[in-house]
């Protein structure tokens, strides 16, 4: 399996399934409340600047386009070049864990649509991995 920034999890369209922008933005949102709340997310947090607003955005915006939504990431900003951006961040095995963690409770906790979890469970996984730029 191909593992890129362009990567769509396959099948019908996640962005419509799982219930457009509100639900990808309730996802994020969620997300980010967990990485500030969670101790089990701090090593993950203390890699995010103090603020989380601008991480918030992005991601959003990301995620909606990598849906199969709009594009607004790339609107904005161009090739998202995850991997690139992400190479300041030291990202291993541990931050990697964290960030599916994050993930994972913050898809159980807003309810997305249980028919695509495994799917997109395994496609943040792929883009998660794929980001790692240390051992370990
Ligand atoms: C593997 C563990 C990961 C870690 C430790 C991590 C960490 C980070 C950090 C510290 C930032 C900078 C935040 C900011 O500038 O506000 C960031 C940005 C971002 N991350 Fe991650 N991330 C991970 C995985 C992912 C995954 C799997 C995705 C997408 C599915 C993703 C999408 C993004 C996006 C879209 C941005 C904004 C990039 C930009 O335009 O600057 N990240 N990430």
């Amino acid at each position: 399996m191909s593992v890129s920034d362009d990567e769509l999890p396959a099948g019908p369209n996640p962005f419509e399934v799982i219930g457009g922008e509100p639900a990808v933005l309730a996802l994020v949102q969620r997300f980010y409340d967990l990485m500030d709340l969670e101790p089990a997310y701090k090593g993950l947090r203390a890699l995010h600047p103090s603020h989380l607003e601008g991480s918030r955005d992005k991601l959003f915006w990301f995620l909606c386009g990598w849906l199969g939504g709009p594009q607004h990431y790339v609107e904005r900003f161009g090739h998202p070049r995850l991997r690139a951006r992400h190479l300041p961040f030291t990202i291993g095995i541990a931050e990697r864990d964290q960030w599916m963690a994050c993930m994972k409770q913050a898809m159980n906790e807003t309810g997305l649509d249980s028919t695509l979890d495994e799917r997109l469970e395994a496609s943040f996984f792929n883009t998660a991995d794929w980001m790692r730029n240390r051992g370990g």
